[in-house]
Order: C-alpha cells, then sequence, then structure tokens
C-alpha cells in the first residue's frame, strides 16, 4: 500500500481485513490461494473434448487432436471475448426494449433527454420531425434489428454512428461486423472442437465483436440510459465508506451497469410516499448506496439532485464484501455482472436480503423477479417492502461497525458536461492540446484486480504518474472506483498534477482526473475521441489520446478493451490476457495491429513503465499533428 495517496482507500480495507473474525472475502483468499496455473495463464490448456485437458509443453507441442498452441489461444480468447460481447449486447438488447417499451406506452420510463434521442435519431438516418415517442420507436427498433439480423448482412449503425475514416480502415481489413447476435453466435460455433483451427481467421473474429461491444455495447447503451434516465450534470460529493448513514433503511445495489429496474428503486425510494413508510418503520428514510458501476452510474446522474435517495459511491468490486461485513446494509440488489458469490454467505450471517433483477445474475438465497421494464414499478415496490422487512428483522440482531473515511469527489463528467465546461466545444481543449498545457488525454477505465500489484495499487499509482506528467486522466470504472476512495476524482489532487496541467485545472475549477462513471462510459471515450478527430479531421490513430485498462478482470473487459484498440486508442494493460502461450497471437495484439487498425495494447507490469509507454504514444501522436 502506497502511503502518500490524498486519502486511503485501501487502509480502509486493510483495517477491516485485520480485524478479529471479520467476514471472508475475495481480497483474503487471494493472499492464500495457491500459486497460479501456468498452462492456464498462458492460455495453452484446452478442454474441449474428452480426450483432453490438454496442455501444450516443450515435449507436447501440438494437443491430442493436433492442436497448435495458437490455435488454443486464439480459440480461448475468442471463447472469452465472445461472452464479454454477449454480456455487452444483452444489456443494449435490456436498453433497447426499455426505450421501445416508452414508445409503446407499456411502461412508467419517460424521455428525459429529448435533446440527445434526437441527435442519435438523426445519425442514424431517422427524420426527427416527428412525435417524440414515434423517434423512440425507431431508435429502438434499429437497434434491435441490428441485433437480431443475419452475420451475413452488415449490422447499419455501426457505418452511421463511426467516423468515414474508421470505417474505411473496417472495411479494407473485412470487420465490419455482421448481423449482431449471430455474429456472437458465430464465434462460439467456429470454436467448438474441431471446427476452426485458423488463428488469424479467429483473431480477426475477436475485432468483429470488439467493433460490437464497442458500437451496441457501450456507445449506444450509454446513449438510451442517457435518453431515459437523463444526462448527467457536474457536482461535487463524497465517497468511501464514511458515507453510510445508519439512521436509514439502507440498500446496496452490487452490480454493473444494467440499471433499469434499479433506476426505478432509486427513485420511488426518493418519493414523499415511500420516504413516509419507512419513517413509519423508524427510519429516517430509505439510503441506497452505489458498490461497482451501477453506483457509479447513480453518482453521475444523482450527486446534483439533493433530494435523491442515493447515499454516496462506497466503492467498487472487491469492496462489496466489506460493506456488508460492517453490518449496514439491510438489503442488496442487483440487476446484472460484478455481483461476486462471496457476498452469499455474509447475506446469510448478517440477515442481508437479496434480490436479483434478472435471471442472468441470480445469486444463490436471492428473489428473483426476472428484468420486464414493463414490470419495473412493481419490482421497485417489492424491493422497498423487502428492505422495510429486513430493517425492522435486523436491527438489534446484527453488529453494526462502519469506517468512518470519507473522500470528496467530483462527478457528472459526460461528453457533454465536459464539452460544456470547456465553453461548449472541443476548440478549448484542442488549443490547450496544441499549446501543450495538456500533453494529452488517457482513459483509465475497466475493473479493478488482485492480479497488477494489489486491489487498487496499479491503477492510483499510473493515474498520479499521468497526471504528474501533464496528461488529463478520464476515469471510470472499478478502477475509477480506487481512483476516487484515493482522492484523485476531488479537487485536491490538483496538487498532485504537473505544472502546466495544475494551472488548467485551478482555472478551470476541475480535477486532473475526470470521473466519467461507469465501465459503461467507455462509450463516452469513443464519443470524445471521435468528435476531437473530426473536429481535427484526422484519424483517431492520430490524435493524443490514449487508453489504459491497467487492473482488468473479466471478459467483458477483453471485449471493450479490443474495441479501445480497433477504435484506434493504444492500451495499456497490467496484466497480460491469457495469451502468452502463443507467439502468434501475442505478436499480433502488441504490434501487428498498429499496422492494421493503428494501436495495439500494451502490456506493462510496472505502472510507472506503463505511464512511460503512454506518454510515448501520446508523443509520437503529437508528432503525427505537428505539435
Ligand atoms: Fe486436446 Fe484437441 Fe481435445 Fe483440446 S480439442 S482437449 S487440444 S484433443
Ligand atoms: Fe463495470
Amino acid at each position: 500500500m502506497s502511503d502518500n495517496y490524498i486519502y486511503s482507500a485501501e487502509k480502509v480495507i486493510d483495517e477491516l481485513s485485520r480485524k478479529p473474525g471479520f467476514v471472508d472475502t475475495a481480497i483474503k483468499r487471494w493472499e492464500k490461494r495457491d500459486p497460479k496455473c501456468g498452462f492456464g495463464y498462458k492460455g495453452i490448456c484446452c478442454r474441449l473434448c474428452s480426450n483432453g485437458p490438454c496442455r501444450i509443453t516443450p515435449t507436447q507441442p501440438v494437443g491430442i487432436c493436433g492442436a497448435t498452441a495458437d490455435t488454443i489461444v486464439a480459440r480461448n480468447l475468442l471463447r472469452a471475448i465472445a461472452a464479454g460481447t454477449s454480456c455487452y449486447v444483452h444489456h443494449c438488447r435490456n436498453a433497447a426494449n426499455t426505450l421501445l417499451s416508452v414508445a409503446e406506452g407499456k411502461s412508467s420510463y419517460t424521455i428525459k433527454d429529448e435533446e440527445k434521442l434526437k441527435k442519435y435519431a438523426k445519425k442514424m438516418g431517422i427524420n426527427t420531425n416527428k412525435d417524440i415517442k414515434r423517434i423512440a420507436y425507431e431508435f429502438a427498433t434499429r437497434v434491435l434489428n441490428d441485433l437480431s439480423k443475419p452475420y451475413t448482412e452488415k449490422a447499419e449503425l455501426v457505418e452511421k454512428l463511426s467516423l468515414p475514416a474508421r470505417v474505411s480502415t473496417w472495411k479494407s481489413l473485412n470487420i465490419m461486423p455482421g448481423g449482431v447476435n449471430e455474429e456472437i453466435i458465430a464465434a462460439l460455433t467456429k470454436t467448438s472442437t474441431n471446427l476452426n483451427s485458423d488463428p488469424v481467421d479467429m483473431a480477426v473474429h475477436c475485432l468483429r465483436l470488439g467493433i460490437i461491444t464497442g458500437i451496441y455495447g457501450l456507445e449506444l447503451t450509454c446513449i438510451m440510459q442517457d435518453i431515459l434516465l437523463g444526462s448527467p450534470k457536474i457536482a461535487s460529493t463524497y465517497s468511501n465508506f464514511g458515507v453510510i448513514d445508519q439512521g436509514y433503511i439502507n440498500l446496496a445495489t452490487i452490480g454493473g451497469h444494467q440499471q433499469v429496474v434499479s433506476n426505478r428503486i432509486l427513485e420511488m425510494a426518493s418519493s414523499k410516499e415511500w420516504v413516509k413508510k419507512a419513517q413509519e418503520a423508524g427510519a429516517k428514510g430509505f439510503k441506497i448506496y452505489g458498490v461497482t458501476c451501477v453506483g457509479q452510474d447513480y453518482e453521475l446522474r444523482c450527486a446534483s439532485d439533493k433530494n435523491s435517495a442515493f447515499g454516496g459511491y462506497v466503492g467498487n468490486n472487491f469492496t462489496q464484501e466489506y460493506i456488508l461485513g460492517t453490518g449496514a446494509i439491510d438489503l442488496v440488489f442487483s440487476e446484472f455482472n460484478c455481483t461476486l458469490p462471496g457476498i452469499e454467505p455474509i447475506c446469510k450471517e448478517y440477515l442481508v436480503k437479496q434480490i436479483c433483477l434478472d435471471d442472468v445474475a441470480k445469486k444463490v438465497g436471492a428473489d428473483l423477479y426476472q428484468f420486464q421494464p414493463e414490470k419495473a414499478d412493481e419490482y421497485a415496490a417489492i424491493t422497498l417492502d423487502e428492505a422495510i422487512k429486513a430493517y425492522k428483522n435486523r436491527r438489534g440482531k446484527v453488529k453494526i461497525d462502519v469506517p468512518t473515511e470519507k473522500t470528496p469527489a467530483m462527478t457528472g463528467f459526460t461528453e457533454d458536461s465536459i464539452k460544456g465546461a470547456l465553453g461548449g466545444s472541443w476548440k478549448l481543449l484542442i488549443d490547450l492540446i496544441v499549446k501543450g498545457d495538456i500533453k494529452g488525454v488517457a482513459g483509465v477505465v475497466g475493473c479493478s484486480n488482485m492480479a497488477a500489484k494489489g486491489h487498487g495499487i496499479y491503477g492510483v499509482e499510473l493515474t498520479k504518474e499521468l497526471i504528474k506528467r501533464d496528461i488529463l486522466v478520464l476515469g471510470n470504472g472499478c478502477v475509477g472506483g480506487n481512483l476516487e476512495n484515493a482522492g484523485l476524482y476531488g479537487l485536491e489532487s490538483i496538487e498532485l498534477a504537473g505544472p502546466k496541467l495544475k494551472e488548467v485545472c485551478r482555472k478551470l475549477n476541475i480535477p486532473p482526473v475526470l470521473n466519467i462513471g461507469p465501465c459503461l462510459s467507455i462509450g463516452r471515450i469513443h464519443i470524445i475521441a471521435e468528435e476531437i478527430a473530426e473536429e481535427l479531421k484526422v484519424d483517431v490513430p492520430q490524435i493524443p489520446v490514449v487508453a489504459s485498462a491497467p487492473q482488468w478482470l473479466e471478459e467483458q473487459a477483453l471485449a471493450d478493451g479490443t474495441f479501445g484498440v480497433v477504435l484506434g486508442l493504444d492500451l495499456l494493460l497490467g496484466t497480460p490476457p491469457a495469451v502468452t502461450g502463443s507467439n502468434l497471437i501475442t505478436e499480433l495484439l502488441t504490434s501487428k495491429l498498429k499496422d492494421m487498425v493503428g494501436a495495439r495494447f500494451i502490456i506493462e507490469a510496472d505502472p510507472i513503465l506503463g505511464a512511460d509507454a503512454m506518454e510515448s504514444s501520446i508523443m509520437e501522436r503529437r508528432k503525427l499533428l505537428n505539435i
């Protein structure tokens, strides 16, 4: 643990971990774990058939079937990316169906950002001189049509929503995706036993899935959530364990990204009618605390609303067991990913009610209310009723002991609000970049893991190093949770920035690390990068914008990381994906992709050297712009 963070999120976790009798957690299990399997780590283990599992060794360079290390690695990678893309598309489908339910008058959602709906409807070629619900209908229908097309037909919206220069590169590489669902099915089919054995063909399929993840899973989903839930505004807030207030009926949203029903729960919990019910039970009202990405999205959208029942963002994916272990939470609800099975015994021990709102994320011991936008109000009411019951049942029986550390942060930064703060266009940012006051922009995004130097260490060290070098950082996701609890999303972090960036941040009254919310906001980085490239009349690989998923964790991160690179952003990873057993695939990802799409994966275990690599990439790009 570094002792020079402004605030120490890791200190709270360390102290709780050392507390005698405190619950078991992923971080504790990580410390006790046996050494990693070297074959799995390199991606050269295959268990696709009953003659296996096979592993590649110097004396057994191919599997029983004859599959080489390159084939096995490519097959494993494509399967993993297909699963990650599938998760993103699941969310996109549910968001589009929710928009459709509004258009058809079948749910209680409304269109909260009409301007955004019209802006992107126009880009999609929809005539916007008509009733807003009709526009929403056509928007949702076009998204859903692309999902269900055959893979032999090209998905229509990729071209409409991307920079022409990118599209022509993608066309020349034959990676423009076909129908979304079928591209995922084709990936699963070709990676089954004794089907495709061509590592290059499978790697190219990974790139198509990357584009699908970016356009549908990230950008369109982000836009549809803004349309339905309202676009965020810049605000000041607090994070960390100290935001928890024991005077309320306390709910935690532990889950990532999808938040259609979750948002109704928050709105209902903020209503006078339900506050009264909570008061009748002896509490001051309801508070819903954010853990993982839905919490960050709540923070992004709600921190500016003083009447909201949002209680604050507490921490990321690996803090969830600690939060429940404090005893302060009455009910947990989850609508999608990043809910650790490790919370189940803790919920049982601490009498915490568990509710799941989509069967893809069903947990043991949880009640399931299957996702349907039409039933969101009914599910929200059930959830709040259950929270009241859990509150009455638990108080007095369960020991509550919550750390008090609170970290100031700013939130609400999006492609629109950043542009707004800069005077309405990207001109000021571009001028600052041209002058060298801001050397470049770096996304520090995605998950958190323990594998890269321990929980939250790599991402925080990398970010401090980047801002020290006058590089403006856009943070999000669970690594963003580490940045936030360490104080990097707050104005005090201006003092850690390099002299030029410090001046800029002081003038604009913004921190050098802008909190763009959940992982899903990687879609916002796509929009920002393309808008800047468009304004400069160049392609994305020429602009001084790079990214890192320093503590990537899961299949979805592999899918969205692939998108970042295909989009033209060099992408730093603190730990390698399971590909190092194949020279061909490793070489392709870390070098050859540069010639193909203008960007590559950078793998670097040391955050300072990682910052060196990101800075070099930015400097190369500045040269391409002659600045
Ligand atoms: Fe081994 Fe080939 Fe079967 Fe994989 S598919 S387990 S490499 S025999
Ligand atoms: Fe996330």
